[in-house]
């Protein structure tokens, strides 16, 4: 089945809760238990123009989503962004991953002048950083006790991929 990818609009608000309220994705991101629809509508609806939502979709349905967040609103920050992504526990390792971030570089890179990607990731997370790692993205520091998960605090890496000359 082929993954499109698109920018989110404001109806896939429920499609996107359902990729979030997945264990995987609760345990991979900063993501609490019962995440409302409202939440989730206003959040696509309050989308920057400066930012990105994109979604995958595979026969109809949102199986991952994407965001691309500036990462500080400062002018000597511009060219840094965030990224934060999830798969529906149901469609992993069939390729979403890879299909939207290699959406979201080829925007970075070749429409955006993004200079850097940054993110944070749990270091027990290995899946997503086997995926960063194969985007060239690099592990460049460890924040201690990072965030609060299921019951334990847990350590997490900063990565970060530099455009390419
Ligand atoms: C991390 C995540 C986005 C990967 O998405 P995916 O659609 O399963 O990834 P893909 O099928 O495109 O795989 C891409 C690469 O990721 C790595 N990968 C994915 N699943 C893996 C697994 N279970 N174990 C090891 N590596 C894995 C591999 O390097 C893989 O490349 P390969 O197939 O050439 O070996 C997905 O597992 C996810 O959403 N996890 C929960 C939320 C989360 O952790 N988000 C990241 C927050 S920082």
């Amino acid at each position: 089945m082929t993954v499109l990818i698109r920018h989110a609009e404001p109806d896939d608000y429920e499609g996107m809760r359902d990729v979030m309220n997945q264990p995987l994705a609760m345990a991979g991101t900063l993501q609490l238990p019962f995440p409302s629809l409202e939440m989730w509508k206003q959040r696509i609806a309050e989308t920057k123009d400066t930012d990105k939502r994109l979604v995958a979709v595979m026969d109809g349905r949102i199986v991952g989503n994407l965001g691309l967040h500036l990462a500080a609103w400062q002018h000597r920050r511009r060219h840094a962004y965030g990224v934060g992504m999830a798969v529906h526990d149901d469609f992993a390792r069939r390729g979403v991953g890879t299909a939207l971030m290699a959406a979201a570089i080829d925007l970075a890179d070749n429409w955006m002048q993004i200079q850097r990607l940054e993110l944070t990731v749990y270091v027990d997370n290995a899946p997503a950083i086997a995926l960063y790692r194969k985007f060239g993205f690099e592990i460049e520091g460890t924040h201690q006790r990072y965030a609060f998960r299921s019951g334990a605090f847990t350590d997490s890496h900063t990565m970060a991929r530099i455009r390419p000359l």
